[in-house]
């Protein structure tokens, strides 16, 4: 018997207004644990807005996020990424001057109870850097723990995002561009990288890069003017003609 998916974030109907203009209009989506959705569609599309309502970044106008099936719309960032969701950044978000295994660590501790370094225990610190390492490892970055990540290669950096957001210990993971402006080997080792990851989390994957998100993809979501023009698996999305004739025909 095929196992049954478990919807683990559902956003519905979601809607952000920005004065006149529907960044988002009307987009429903949802995550299931061990697939990869991908969200694709031009520039300003409104898929960065879509995973900022997501996360909590932003408060929708209307709509409602579901994630574990508690309703989180309104809901802070904090509280949203406590309850299993980590997200990467369209811009990396990672501090240049600590080491890799700095940054990591540091990402582990924010999911630790007390933030005050004086009132946690010993057995916090244990923990937060086991998450750490075992991070570091899922991203493929054990030979550059000591490395300073102002000094490791894009893709590397692209990967300790990865890491930082691995070590909060998420289910739900929404990945902004993790793919932009890397060269062919470092994007293949990224698609690796989140090939290792799927198994045990919902992955919402925005992404330029056709021949990564048509590969990696269970289902796709294509929006055009914070709009969703088509929905479903790589194949019906690829056969879509408005699919064909709003985007994919198209450079971007
Ligand atoms: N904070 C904001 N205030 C006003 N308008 C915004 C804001 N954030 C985004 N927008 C607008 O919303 C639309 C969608 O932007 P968004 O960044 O979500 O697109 P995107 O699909 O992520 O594009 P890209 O592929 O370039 O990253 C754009 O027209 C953008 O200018
Ligand atoms: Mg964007």
């Amino acid at each position: 018997m095929a196992p049954v998916s478990e919807t683990l974030l559902s956003a519905q109907n979601l809607t952000k207004r920005f004065g006149g203009l529907a960044a988002v209009n009307d987009v429903s989506v949802d995550l299931w644990r061990g697939h990869i959705h991908g969200v694709i569609g031009p520039n300003g599309a409104g898929k960065s807005t879509l995973t900022n309502l997501l996360s909590g970044d932003i408060a929708p106008t209307s709509g409602r996020v579901t994630l574990g099936g508690h309703d989180v719309t309104g809901w802070k960032p904090e509280k949203i990424s406590r309850g299993g969701l980590g997200r990467s950044y369209q811009k990396t978000n990672i501090f240049l001057p600590f080491t890799v295994w700095e940054n990591v660590r540091l990402a582990a501790q924010s999911r630790t109870p007390h933030p005050a370094a004086w009132l946690r225990r010993a057995t916090d610190f244990k923990e937060s850097n086991e998450r750490a390492n075992e991070a570091i490892e899922l991203a493929g970055l054990q030979n550059r723990k000591n490395a300073i990540a102002g000094t490791i290669s894009h893709g590397e950096q692209r990967q300790l995002e990865i890491a930082m957001t691995l070590a909060t210990n998420p289910n739900v993971l929404l990945l902004d561009e993790p793919l932009a402006g890397m060269g062919t080997v470092e994007a293949e080792r990224m698609v690796q990288l989140l090939l290792r990851i799927k198994p045990l989390h919902a992955i919402m994957l925005v992404e330029h890069d056709m021949d990564a998100v048509f590969a990696l993809a269970d289902r796709l979501t294509v929006m055009v003017n914070g709009q969703v023009i088509a929905s479903g698996t790589p194949a019906e999305v690829r056969a879509d003609a408005n699919v064909q004739s709003a985007y994919l025909g198209e450079e971007h």
